[in-house]
């Protein structure tokens, strides 16, 4: 019997998760697993009415739980930054979901952007770390000098020569933002590549940085890198720049097998790399703790645009479940929803609207529960 802790949001969150529910909910009776969902409001529209976005006793009280399912936050009524880091990165930090794991695969029957590309090209692994970088929330803004005590304090904390003139004019404001990388933090995820890339017999690790203009983040970064690659003489190593990657991505992705990153990086080669598998519609990822509590979520968010509709793509959210029962340890049931999914995309009869069909919501899902019966995997 497992406890989920299950976060909608905002947008289409809701109605993302109700399929992913429901996908799992029957393939779970199918063969005779246990869940139980514990329901959280937390999102915009609970924000608005309470003030409240993640209190800690939610956390705690998830603590004990086996995971979190989570459909998307943000909201146009909020300002930026509010739900996103008051909610979702709030959980990522407090339950130190350092790997944030987004399998991009090309599945039979999804039209893929690129010519001549097929689903054996596109089969790799992001690893994006996810509890550091930009990420860490120490920045400021000011106007006067009035703030000069923000900047010592600053200046002792991390030592750096930050080079401003104290004399500044009212209008002429100033706005900082800190990026952290720490050995035990890079140590920790790239060893989760290497070992994932050994799990999955996968022969090449590459890693993203910048390390040609960030110097200190990410020389540091690419420095362990080389360090933790000497323990797995096995595995092809390289490093590649994050602009190069981005053309990589869309020039050879068969290349790619396990690719690891620093957080902000990852975030955005991930939209990019969800474009080469058809769409944000189906690429799902896992905020992992591999020794805590980890939280499975599509890599879309709320999609305001198109929330309420009902033509919102559900298979990247289903995907999360499947991702999220393969952690748990359920590697049979996780593997049929899978291959229902994948079932339901050759078939092609019930194609959402961001794949050039007319379904609904509620239709793929009710589509790929139907599937999971002729599913036959021993
Ligand atoms: P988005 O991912 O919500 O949407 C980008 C585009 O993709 C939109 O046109 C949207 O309609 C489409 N799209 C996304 N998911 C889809 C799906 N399942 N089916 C069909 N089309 C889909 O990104 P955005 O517009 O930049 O951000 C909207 C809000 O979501 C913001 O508040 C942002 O901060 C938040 N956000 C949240 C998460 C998260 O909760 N994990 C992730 C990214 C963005
Ligand atoms: C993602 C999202 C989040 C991120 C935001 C909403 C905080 O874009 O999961 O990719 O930047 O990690
Ligand atoms: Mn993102």
């Amino acid at each position: 019997m497992y406890n989920i802790a299950l976060i909608p949001g905002d947008g289409i969150g809701p109605e993302i998760i109700r399929e992913g529910k429901k996908v799992i909910k029957a393939a779970s009776f199918q063969y005779g697993l246990g869940v139980n969902w514990i329901e959280f409001p937390f999102g915009a529209e609970h924000y608005l009415r309470t003030g409240e976005l993640l209190p800690d006793s939610a956390l705690k009280e998830i603590e004990d739980m086996d995971a979190i399912y989570f459909g998307a936050i943000g909201d146009p009524r909020v300002k930026p930054g509010i739900l996103e880091k008051g909610i979702l990165l709030k959980a990522r930090f407090y339950f130190d979901q350092y790997v944030n794991l987004r399998p991009i695969r090309l599945y039979k029957g999804v039209p893929c952007p690129l010519k001549g590309k097929n689903p054996e090209d596109i089969n790799f692994y992001v690893v994006r770390e996810n509890t550091e970088d930009f990420y860490i929330g120490i920045g400021g803004r000011f106007k006067t000098r009035a703030n000069q005590d923000h900047l010592e304090v600053l200046r002792k904390l991390y030592k750096a020569k930050i080079q401003v003139d104290f004399n500044l004019e009212p209008e002429e404001e100033i706005a900082y933002q800190i990026g952290l990388v720490s050995r035990p933090g890079t140590q920790r995820v790239i060893k989760y590549a290497f070992e994932l890339a050994k799990k999955k017999n996968m022969k090449r690790v590459t890693s993203v940085d910048k390390a040609n203009v960030l110097t200190n983040i990410y020389g540091l970064w690419r420095e362990v890198f080389e360090e933790v690659s000497n323990k797995y003489p096995g595995i092809e190593t390289e490093s590649i720049f994050v602009d190069a990657i981005t053309m990589y991505f869309i020039q050879k992705p068969e290349w790619f097998k396990v690719v690891v990153t620093p957080n902000m990086f990852g975030d955005i080669i991930t939209d990019l790399a969800a474009m080469i598998q058809g769409g944000l519609g189906i690429a799902a990822g896992g905020n992992i703790n591999p020794e805590g509590v980890s939280m499975f979520e599509p890599i879309h968010g709320s999609a305001p645009d198109i929330a309420g509709k009902n033509i919102s793509n559900p298979v990247a959210t289903i995907l999360a479940g499947s991702m999220m029962l393969d952690c748990l340890g359920e590697v049979k049931i996780a593997r049929v929803i899978e291959n229902a999914v994948e079932k339901v995309l050759i078939e092609g009869k019930v194609r959402s609207h961001d794949f050039g069909g007319n379904s609904s919501t509620i239709e793929v899902g009710d589509e790929i529960v139907r599937k999971l019966k002729e599913v036959n995997i021993k």
